[in-house]
């Protein structure tokens, strides 16, 4: 193999700069050119395709977002899609391609495979809702920016006695609100895996307030509900004074934390040496602090879960 492609797609998550990077210069070190793909499978369908040298991912590794752009794209789940996007490979001699996203790119991926393409697929995503990975490129960054958010918010909640809602991301997938509440040692966190009782819940928030509780903190994954209705929902059974934060897209933004460089470094290289070893059609990951890597199929069959052990603990230390 003498020349692979990259590209993102989806939604960017911070270290996918630092994955590319690492794609590029791994690639680079052994000899491989590397073109970068804008625009994730849009870009790919319609040539956007430029040569990486070892100074385009200069001075990236520290930066949130994606210096690739990235893009959701309805075409490329069409055959005519995929055809164009081989097409355009085949026309810039790219023999090899490295995804960086989550499931949509993954079920790219797993068509360009199909179609005999050598494919690897990189899990990045805040989500954090990927088989065959413990974590995702860009949880850290995002768990770190929603503790941070609900630290500030605990300040004015306990100024005014309130109990606060913040509704984070996530998409099917409860990691993110889990992980946040328990690190802010949130009153409740509901999430989709988990079926909520909501008397329990105003009868903590009550207990909480009688034996003299400043505020409370409820933590609500997009996936399990509007966090705006289940304020309003609160307020009226309980007449407490509640108040509504929906975090939204701040949580993808920012520089990535240490984890996350470290992380997108170690799997965007794994994914080059994967794709010299002649393999295709496998998605990396970290599994216990080891890389490793799976079929693309059995990853994508694969239904995520969460810790809920750790939602018991966290139920546990909130009483
Ligand atoms: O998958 C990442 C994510 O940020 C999800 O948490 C969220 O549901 C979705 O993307 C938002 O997508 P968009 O950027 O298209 O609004």
């Amino acid at each position: 193999m003498k020349r692979i492609g990259v590209l993102t797609s989806g939604g960017d998550s911070p270290g996918m700069n630092a994955a590319i990077r690492a794609v590029v210069r791994k690639a680079i070190y052994h000899d491989i050119e590397v073109y970068g793909i804008y625009y994730g499978y849009a870009g790919l369908i319609a040539g956007d395709i430029k040569k990486m040298e070892l100074g385009s991912v200069g001075d990236i590794i520290h930066r949130g977002g994606t210096m690739l752009y990235t893009a959701r794209c309805e075409e490329f789940k069409t055959l005519e899609g995929q055809k164009k996007g081989i097409e355009q490979l085949n026309k810039f001699g790219i023999e090899g391609l490295v995804v960086i996203g989550g499931d949509g790119s993954y079920r790219g991926a797993q068509k360009l495979t199909e179609h005999g393409f050598p494919t690897i697929g990189v899990p990045g995503t805040i989500d954090n809702d990927i088989p065959g990975t413990d974590f995702t490129i860009g949880f850290d960054t995002a768990l770190n920016t929603v503790i941070d958010a609900i630290d500030k918010i605990r300040d004015t909640a306990t100024s005014h006695e309130r109990t606060y809602i913040i509704e984070v991301m996530g998409r099917h997938a409860g990691d993110l609100a889990l992980w946040s509440g328990l690190a802010d040692g949130a009153e409740t966190i509901l999430i989709p895996e988990a079926e909520y009782d909501f008397e329990q819940i105003t009868y903590r928030l009550k207990r909480g307030q009688e034996r003299g509780k400043k505020h409370s903190i409820i933590i609500v994954a997009e996936g399990a509900g509007s966090g705006m209705e289940f304020g309003q929902k609160l307020k009226e059974a309980t007449n407490m004074e509640t108040r509504v934060t929906v975090l939204g897209h701040i949580q993808r933004g920012g520089s990535p934390t240490g984890a996350d460089r470290v992380l997108a470094s170690r799997l965007g290289a794994k994914a080059v040496d994967l794709l010299l070893e002649g393999k295709s059609g496998v998605t990396v990951g970290i599994q216990q602090n080891k890389l490793v890597h799976h079929d693309i199929n059995e990853a994508l069959a694969e239904t995520h879960t969460v810790d809920l052990d750790m939602y018991t603990l966290s139920q546990e230390l909130s009483i």
